[in-house]
């Protein structure tokens, strides 16, 4: 419970950088939850702006708190954008995907103009890795995908729910990746340029603002 408070500061503090007029970028999660429950409470207020969802959950979220929506379609660019993450490092690089929403959530943050990422305490971490990296990839030949993710010093699993292979919102699967020795900027390439892998949640020099959520019920910012 405590945990979850935490979360819910860290959120709302970052929900005071948006504005009127502004299109806002939706995250995924348990802390971009509360992000989105305050954005939602002051448009109650009379706050205007529109939002572009990074899964499912997020959008059908937006949709029962009267969140106005645009699809990607209709926009150039996103004014600020707000998510959790599973680990960040004092470089402000960031692994993300525990929720398997990282392609959305990073075709977001990569159009962003400010990408602020919302966290408590316990994912400040001064090494990136302990946190399994999650990588979609697709299903076809995912066999051998795998193998080339192992080659890069890795313990894969395929991500499942309820007894079956979990299916991002674009149709693929999640491999976590536990790797023996995670750096993050040798890796961001080597992983992408393996055919078969859709995108990983690794995120390099994408943040803008990282706002912890402390368990005494202070804030932290870099
Ligand atoms: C989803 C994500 C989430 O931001 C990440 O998993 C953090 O989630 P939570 O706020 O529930 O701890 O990357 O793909």
């Amino acid at each position: 419970v405590i945990l979850l408070n935490a979360k819910k500061l860290a959120a709302e503090k970052a929900v005071e950088f948006v504005h009127n007029g502004m299109i806002v970028g939706l995250g995924t999660g348990s802390t971009a939850y509360y992000a989105i429950l305050k954005i939602a409470e002051r448009i109650k207020e009379g706050l205007n702006i529109q939002a572009v969802a990074s899964s499912k959950q997020s959008e059908d979220l937006a949709n029962q708190l009267g969140i106005p929506l645009v699809p990607f379609s209709e926009i150039d660019s996103i004014d600020i954008t707000i998510d959790g993450a599973d680990e960040v490092d004092h470089r402000f690089n960031l692994i993300k995907g525990g929720g398997g929403a990282l392609l959305r959530e990073k075709i977001l943050a990569a159009s962003s103009k400010k990408f602020i990422v919302i966290i408590d305490e316990s994912k400040f971490v001064n090494q990136l890795g302990k946190f399994p990296l999650p990588i979609e990839i697709v299903p076809f030949a995912s066999e051998l995908t795998i193998k080339k993710l192992e080659l890069l010093q890795c313990k894969p699993t395929i991500r499942q729910q309820s007894g079956k292979e979990y299916i991002t919102d674009n149709g693929n699967l999640i491999v976590d990746c536990v790797f023996e020795e995670l750096n993050p900027n040798v890796l961001n390439e080597q992983i992408k340029s393996i055919p078969g892998v859709v995108e990983h949640g690794l995120f390099i020099k994408m943040t803008d603002k990282v706002i912890i959520g402390k368990n005494d019920g202070t804030l932290r910012y870099l």
